[in-house]
Parts: structure tokens; C-alpha cells; sequence
């Protein structure tokens, strides 16, 4: 028997590159060597997408995005987190293992309450329970499907931590292997991908690079990444440069030494380190971006996809909802 890998993208906006590489290829990777399992969190995003238009749209984009990225709907269970009733009976089974203290200490939580905090608000302002709550319905995505290992960005190792300790204190109640206890799994050398500005790429910060952006766009972006004041001539260190830290993750080993030794031996400025990376980058994505395209043109046929993935995800949720409910007294 397989291991199983699962991982979920939130649909908040446009993928971009530090998703892609932090996420969806370290996913798609380990579909090799594990029985995978898939989703678009739909129900995580409506914490902040409240109009139903975006939403939809965003759903849609990220299903592309994973299919377009290589996702195999043949081989990965794939599907919308809202598709899975279970998934929420398991929230609420859940709710009552989880010390309140603990969502306390969740990061998203706590910059929230920060941010209100430093504006001089109420502590509360602008947070929904879904906000609070938000470890407790990842936990449930996890634990539904018996997922060894849960591939994610070092942001949200603390989530699969919770996911831990919630299933730990679920088996221990009951004296049984109940849930399988997941183990996350982070990419060291992509861990993180920096933005246009050097802090992590993130669509909250304005500093992404679209993962599907069109050629121009991509070239008009990358020619934006801020770069320090060294003149052409001035020997560069490539490590502390976000250009090169990006043309490191599109780059083969042998590009990757060369580029590193024109840095190092002076004689190219910043523009033309810029056209390398646009030039790496462009190549790897050109032909993502032309199947997102047709796929995003088939709304019909996505949502096809996703309801099939649904329907093989049910059957292995249900059995875990039933399992508890047994050990629980309520069966
Ligand atoms: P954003 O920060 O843009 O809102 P999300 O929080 O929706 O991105 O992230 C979706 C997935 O992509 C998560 O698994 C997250 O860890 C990963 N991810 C996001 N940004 C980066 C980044 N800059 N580097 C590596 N992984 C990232
Ligand atoms: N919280 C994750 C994020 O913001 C998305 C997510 C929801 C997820 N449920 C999950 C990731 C379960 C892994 C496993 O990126």
C-alpha cells in the first residue's frame, strides 16, 4: 500500500510563482511515490472572498492552475473541499478536541490581533469565527483522508503541527489509532520564494509574479525586481539576489554555475541578469500558460473533473466520519 499525500490551495486569487514552487511542484512531485489526494480549499477562502463572482472564478483558475501545473486527474484525487460534506461533521467532531488555546496561538490569528492591536482597534475587529476556527477545518481536511504526509510552504507547517495534536488528543481519548497522525513535508531549497520586493512572494503583498502571467507581463515584472545600486562592472554576490534566487528555481545545475560565475567575475549588470531569468522563466512556463488557457476556456469540462474527484474522495471520507462516530457513541 501507497502512502497517501495530501495538500490543499485556498482559491483567494491568482496562483503565482512562489505557490508553484512551493507548492504545487513539490505536490505533484510526490504523486511519483504516493497515492495523492488533492483539493482547492473553497471553504478556507470564503473567510475572505465574499463575492460569489471572484470566487467562483478563483476555484476555477486554481483547478486549471493545478491541471495546466501536470496534475494527473487520473492518478490524484482531486476535488473541491466543498464537495466533501464530511468534511465539515468532521470539523465540528473535531471542535471538541481542540483547547481553545491553542487557535490562540495560530499565526494568522495572532497578526490579526496584532494588526488591530498596532491601528489601536478592538482586538476582534474585521475577525470572523472562520478566521479562529481556520487550523480546525485544515485538521479536518488532513484527518478525513488518512494522509501520511501534507506537502505546504513553511507558512503553514504550524497548521499541520495543530492537525498533529488534534489527532493525537482524538487517539488518545479513545485509546486508538483512530486518525492518522501527518507528517509535513517542506521543500528546504524552495521553502521560500521572494517577491518582486525580496520579502516572500505573496499575492497580500503586492509582490507576486502570476504564475500564468502573459509574456509581456512576465518580462514587465521581472525588469521590476528591486536590486541594490552595484554598478556593471562590480563583482556580485549571486546568493543575495533575488534574481538569482529566482533563476535558481527555473534554471538547470549547469545555467545555475554559469550565471553564479558571471556574478561573481563583474562586467554584467543587473538588466541582463533580469533577461536571463525572464529567458529561464519564460521557458519553463510558455506551455503551462497555453494549457491553462484551454482549460479555463472549458469551465464545464473543470468542473467535470472536480465532480468525479468528489465522488472517488466521498466514499474515504465517510469511513472515517463512521469510524468516529462509532468510537465516539454516536454510531
Ligand atoms: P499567498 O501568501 O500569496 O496568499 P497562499 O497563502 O495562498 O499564498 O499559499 C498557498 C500555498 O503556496 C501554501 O502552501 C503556501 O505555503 C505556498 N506559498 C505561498 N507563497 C509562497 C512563497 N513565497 N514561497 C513558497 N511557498 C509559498
Ligand atoms: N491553509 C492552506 C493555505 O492557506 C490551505 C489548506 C487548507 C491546506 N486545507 C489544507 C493545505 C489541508 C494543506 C492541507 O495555503
Amino acid at each position: 500500500m501507497k502512502k497517501i499525500s495530501l495538500t490543499g490551495i485556498k482559491p483567494t486569487g491568482i496562483l503565482h510563482i512562489g505557490n508553484y514552487f512551493g507548492a504545487i511542484k513539490p505536490a505533484l512531485e510526490l504523486t511519483k511515490e504516493y497515492d495523492a489526494r488533492y483539493f482547492i480549499a473553497d471553504y478556507h477562502a470564503l473567510n475572505t472572498v465574499k463575492d460569489p463572482v471572484e470566487l467562483t472564478a478563483h476555484i476555477r483558475q486554481v483547478a486549471a492552475g493545478w491541471l495546466a501545473s501536470g496534475l494527473d486527474p487520473e492518478k490524484v484525487i482531486f476535488y473541491r473541499q466543498s464537495s466533501i460534506p464530511e468534511t465539515f461533521e468532521l470539523t465540528t467532531f473535531l471542535m471538541a478536541f481542540t483547547a481553545k488555546g491553542l487557535m490562540n496561538r495560530a499565526h494568522a490569528y495572532k497578526a490579526a490581533v496584532q494588526e488591530n492591536a498596532e491601528k489601536g482597534d478592538d482586538p476582534d475587529a474585521g475577525i470572523n469565527m472562520g478566521l479562529f476556527t481556520y487550523p480546525v477545518l485544515m485538521a479536518a481536511d488532513i484527518l478525513l483522508f488518512d494522509s501520511d504526509v501534507v506537502p505546504v510552504g513553511q507558512d503553514q507547517s504550524q497548521h499541520v503541527e495543530m492537525a498533529q495534536d488534534i489527532a493525537q488528543a482524538v487517539n488518545f481519548n479513545y485509546k486508538a489509532e483512530l486518525l492518522r497522525v501527518p507528517e509535513v513535508s517542506i521543500r528546504e531549497n524552495v521553502a521560500v520564494v521572494p517577491g518582486l520586493d525580496g520579502r516572500k512572494m505573496s499575492k497580500s503583498y503586492g509582490n507576486a509574479i502570476p504564475l500564468f502571467a502573459p509574456e509581456k507581463e512576465l518580462r514587465k515584472l521581472i525588469m521590476r525586481i528591486v536590486t541594490n545600486s552595484q554598478g556593471v562592472e562590480e563583482p556580485k554576490e549571486p546568493e543575495s539576489s533575488q534574481v538569482y534566487l529566482l533563476y535558481k528555481l527555473f534554471a538547470t545545475a549547469e545555467e545555475q554555475a554559469a550565471l553564479a560565475n558571471r556574478y561573481r567575475a563583474g562586467g554584467m549588470g543587473w538588466g541582463e541578469a533580469k533577461e536571463e531569468l525572464f529567458r529561464v522563466a519564460n521557458r519553463e512556463l510558455t506551455p503551462l500558460r497555453q494549457r491553462f488557457e484551454e482549460l479555463l476556456a472549458n469551465p464545464a469540462g473543470l468542473d467535470t473533473i472536480l465532480a468525479q474527484g468528489a465522488e472517488k474522495a466521498r466514499p474515504i471520507a465517510a469511513r472515517t466520519v463512521n469510524r468516529l462516530r462509532k468510537a465516539a457513541g454516536l454510531g
